[in-house]
């Protein structure tokens, strides 16, 4: 069955990079930035250029690096702030400009203390402004998670009018469930007119710890780009985990959707950020987490052991972790011994399969984890080995 593309728009470089304490230098933003490239992302948004002349200089950077990817930079509906992406996208093979506004009645009261008429204007302005400089606009709607969808809809209609291409519609604030969140893809999907000339997009933040059933959601009616992040980084909880998008579409072949990254480099990409940013990755995180395709107790291993699909509902070669562990603790059974001891060079017979087990389980509940170190040990001083 063919698939659908969706367009993986990364966003580790801007959103992602907003983590408190966590600073990239342009160093460390190209090495990510060629990565990333090489992972297959459509879209990499490397900064937002008029926040500091750093953000600038490592936006002109990544524009010069990048081969394949679309490179984008973000805005504010502001004309200055559109003029510097501009500026810092111009040796970029495929710029992208980002620019919006808040669309919620909160953002509109609070944040500009204006009306809903005048927040369109801004948003039409902005597109337009941009769209003198690149052909490719994407527009945010900051909120909208929050935002009324019949406004939401008047404010998409008014900014593809004025050549928005890609319409992202942000959970800024991780809130929607995601029913909700495909729905108000599937309303603006039917209500907005000349929909069919932009790509909707989901940009979910985790603060409920749904932003990757959200940007599923999302796609499942109707988006075709999702923004995200390796390890999901990103203000507060994150964003939605690129990996975690990558392998649910690619795990289930039934929703016809797909993208263009090479999974096989998941694991490795999640390290590379991972040690740039200083931030390590929790060790249960689905996908590239060290414990992901580790297995501990005694039945599961045992089941793993005779048939790897009993238990994991992922090949980890195919996000490029060598092979499932088996983590000898006192709640493993003989079977994961004898795979671990055979690892180590010791067949043992049932026998001394046997007898070593019990001295495994003397030593394994005064330790967290036994090592092949210790392993070795127990089965040579146990002296077993001469029982067949
Ligand atoms: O979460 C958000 O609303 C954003 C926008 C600036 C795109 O990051
Ligand atoms: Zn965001």
């Amino acid at each position: 069955m063919s698939k659908e593309l969706v367009q993986i728009f990364d966003t580790t470089l801007r959103d992602g990079e907003q983590v408190p304490g966590c600073k990239l230098n342009t160093e460390q933003k190209l090495v990510i930035a060629e990565r990333l490239d090489e992972l297959g992302v459509d879209i990499i948004e490397a900064g937002f250029p008029i926040s500091s002349p750093g953000d600038f200089k490592s936006v002109e950077e990544i524009a010069k690096l990048v081969k394949n990817a679309t490179v984008c930079g973000l805005t504010r509906s502001v004309k200055k702030d559109i003029e510097v992406a501009a500026d810092a996208l111009k040796f970029a093979k495929k710029p992208r400009i980002h620019t919006g506004i808040g669309t919620s009645d909160s953002h509109i009261q609070f944040k500009f203390n204006t009306t809903r008429e005048k927040i369109i204007e801004r948003a039409v302005d902005a597109v337009k402004y941009a769209k003198s400089f690149v052909e490719d606009v994407e527009f945010y709607a900051e909120d909208a998670g929050r935002t009324d969808n019949e406004f939401l809809a008047r404010v998409c209609e008014e900014v593809v009018k004025a050549g928005a291409t890609v319409l992202n519609i942000p959970d800024t604030t991780g809130y929607c469930l995601p029913e909700e969140y495909g729905a108000k893809i599937k309303y603006l999907k039917e209500n907005v007119k000349g929909i069919e000339k932009a790509i909707l997009s989901c940009h979910c933040h985790n603060d409920l710890g749904l932003a990757t059933a959200n940007s599923i959601s999302g796609v499942r009616n109707g988006a075709r780009q999702i923004e995200c992040t390796i390890n999901g980084i990103g203000e507060r909880a994150g964003n939605t985990a690129l990996e975690e998008v990558v392998m649910v579409l690619r795990q289930h072949p039934t929703l016809g959707l797909d993208t263009r990254i090479n999974s096989q480099l998941l694991y490795s990409t999640s390290r590379l950020v991972s040690e740039n940013m200083g931030m390590p990755v929790q060790p249960n995180k689905a996908i590239v987490g060290a414990n992901a395709f580790a297995h501990s107790s005694g039945i599961h291993q045992d089941g793993v052991i005779k048939n790897r699909e009993t238990y994991e509902i992922i090949n980890p070669a195919d996000v490029g972790v060598t092979e499932s562990a088996i983590i000898l603790t006192a709640r493993s059974g003989r079977a994961a011994l004898a795979y671990r001891a055979k690892k180590v060079g010791y067949e043992l017979t049932k026998l001394q399969l046997d007898t070593v087990y019990q001295e495994f389980l003397k030593f394994a509940d005064s330790k967290k984890e036994v090592n092949d170190k210790d392993i070795h040990e127990i089965i040579e001083s146990s002296k077993l080995l001469n029982l067949n």
